[in-house]
């Protein structure tokens, strides 16, 4: 397996490269920093094809990729996610929470920041047992609510992220109500308690540690995560190709 360096190598390698295909930016990656309402600025295509699978400037994922590939080769720093599993392993939490928090935060790894708990269940549902997808669904909204019983506080750093005076939205307060009075909010809240960040900033986790957990419960596809006919497989190929024209 390739090390980190070698990676970011590779990865550094291909973003010199001229690209030989044009790329368009989807609305959503630019929409704030430009008016999402005006035209895509597109670059002359000087008779260039479009891009239409691998973006030469991002590293190539396997042809069958699994998940492992895609920590591997598309997502940001998952210390946090690595150190969560880790942690809720010591607390001696069931083997599909350990996943659960291992899994937690996919979406800001990967994806979409905005609405990351549904983002990360959605992408993961139609793989994982639907206790997993719904505790990781509901974690984000958990979150914002102290549960005494488990010594489970609003979280510090929340204060400094979104000032003393946030409060979350009625919509977020209705999927706390839902999610409290549910047979799987400990499960959802189990997340929360083990979503620490740095409880141990010495502690270097490795993504193989959870070879077997993963192994054991998530149904990885033949076909590779992104080409198997599951409801979320178009989600994972966007991770794949980011700058598919269609
Ligand atoms: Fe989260
Ligand atoms: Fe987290």
């Amino acid at each position: 397996m390739a090390t980190t360096m070698q990676r970011a190598e590779a990865a550094e390698h291909a973003m010199s490269e001229e690209l030989d295909r044009v790329v368009v930016k989807s609305v959503l990656f630019t929409s704030g920093e430009r008016d999402p309402r005006m035209p895509i600025p597109r670059p002359p295509d000087q008779g260039k094809l479009y891009q239409m699978g691998h973006d030469s400037r991002l590293p190539k994922m396997p042809d069958k990729p699994t998940l492992f590939d895609f920590f591997r080769y598309r997502f940001g720093p998952s210390a946090h996610m690595l150190q969560s599993a880790r942690l809720a392993q010591k607390n001696g939490v069931s083997e599909k929470i350990v996943l659960a928090c291992l899994l937690h935060d996919i979406a800001i790894a990967g994806f979409i920041r905005s609405d990351h708990g549904y983002w990360s269940a959605q992408l993961l549902e139609p793989y994982v047992d639907e206790e997993v997808s719904w505790a990781i669904r509901y974690h984000q909204t958990l979150r914002f609510f102290a549960d005494d019983s488990v010594g489970y506080k609003y979280p510090e750093m929340y204060v400094k992220l979104f000032g003393a005076d946030y409060q979350p939205e009625p919509h977020i307060q209705a999927a706390y109500r839902y999610a409290r009075d549910h047979k799987w909010y400990m499960s959802s809240r189990l997340i929360t308690v083990n979503d620490l960040y740095s409880f141990d900033p010495n502690a270097k986790v490795e993504l193989e540690e959870f070879t077997d957990v993963v192994g054991r419960n998530f149904k990885q596809p033949n076909e590779g995560l992104g080409f198997d006919p599951s409801p979320s497989a178009h989600m994972w190929r966007t991770i794949n190709w980011p700058t598919r024209y269609l």
